[in-house]
């Protein structure tokens, strides 16, 4: 059945090669989950070779760990990291039919990609941010093609989580669209077309969750026992969540669903202050247990 709001398959472009914009930890999970199901050549690109090589690096570790639990064989494996690759020139996109972006967080940062991708690959290659909150049809609106761009957001960690938010900006075409779409299906995630809208459907959801329970812990409630609330409610705490995503891209999203909607949205002084102390999250690893930081504490 055809999800809400998704053009005619028949439209989708035959995606025969992907570029990925940045080597971090989302744009890694991303090279690998699209190697693994689309099974065509993947370039990931960033601005200098160390980060390449960390990216390609931590793809290629997988794929090895796959093989020694048996999930994959030798033959699969060496195809797969032959299938990875890294440059820091973004003239491998040429003949790419998909580029998707997942650089920092600021509009400024997305718009100077876009404008470099779109020196280089086809007026057909479609163009994917997996921005967490920012406008798509913003992004879009300086390029000379600003129709093949779409929203591609997955979720972490991305082998696991099964919703992809698909993103039609004002100017989106169908092509593009039942592209994404096609996309999704291949790489086996739920998919769902969303408003071009601030931090659109999840993000939204989860900083009024996450906001609320930063409150209830700023209010003088410990952290324990606030979790311990949540038994059976919720798949990882709050705290622990924003530690996979990472305290400035939390940050990033209620700050911007503040600006967007006012006092709906907590930004929260806590996860501020993580951000400044430049912590890993709210958690941090002490003989091997997770504890919770004594900066947050310090704040009761
Ligand atoms: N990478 C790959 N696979 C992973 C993984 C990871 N980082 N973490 C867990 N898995 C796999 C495990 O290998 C296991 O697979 P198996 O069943 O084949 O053995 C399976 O997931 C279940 O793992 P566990 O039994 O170890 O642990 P859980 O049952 O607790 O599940 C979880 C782990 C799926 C991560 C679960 O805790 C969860 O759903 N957490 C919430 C995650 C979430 O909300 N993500 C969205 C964040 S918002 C976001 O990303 C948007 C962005 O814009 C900020």
């Amino acid at each position: 059945k055809r999800p809400a709001g998704a053009p005619d398959k028949a439209l989708a472009r035959k995606v025969t090669k992907v570029g990925i914009v940045g080597a971090g930890l989302m744009a890694s999970q991303l090279a690998l989950l699209f190697a693994r199901n689309l099974k065509v050549p993947v370039v990931m690109t960033d601005l200098d070779e160390d980060r390449v090589a960390k990216g390609v690096a931590w793809v290629h570790a997988e794929i090895a760990t796959s093989l020694e639990r048996g999930k994959i064989g030798r033959d699969r494996a060496n195809h797969l990291t032959g299938l990875v690759t890294g440059s820091t020139s973004k003239d491998g996109f040429a003949d790419a039919d998909l580029v998707v972006e997942a650089v920092f967080e600021e509009m400024s940062v997305k718009k100077q990609v876009w404008a470099e991708v779109e020196a280089v690959v086809s007026p057909e290659c479609v163009l994917a941010s997996n921005t967490s909150s920012l406008s798509i049809t913003e992004m879009a609106a300086d390029l000379q093609h600003p129709e093949r761009v779409v929203g591609l957001h997955f979720f972490n960690p991305v082998a696991v989580m099964p919703l992809l938010e698909i993103v039609r900006g004002d100017q989106t075409d169908d092509a593009s669209l039942a592209t994404a779409f096609a996309t999704g299906r291949a790489l086996k995630k739920t998919t769902i077309l969303v408003k071009d809208s601030p931090s659109f459907i999840v993000n939204r959801l989860l900083a009024r969750y996450m906001g609320e329970f930063s409150r209830i812990v700023d209010e003088g409630t410990p952290v324990p026992v606030a979790e311990k609330a949540l038994a059976g409610l919720a798949p990882m705490p709050p705290f622990v969540l924003i530690g996979l995503v990472g305290p400035t891209i939390a940050l990033h999203n209620s700050e911007t669903l503040h600006r967007a909607f006012g006092d709906r949205f907590h930004v929260s002084p806590n996860l501020k202050k993580m951000v400044e102390l430049g912590r890993p999250g709210y958690y941090q690893q002490v003989d091997g247990r997770l504890v919770v930081d004594p900066a947050l504490e310090a704040a009761h």
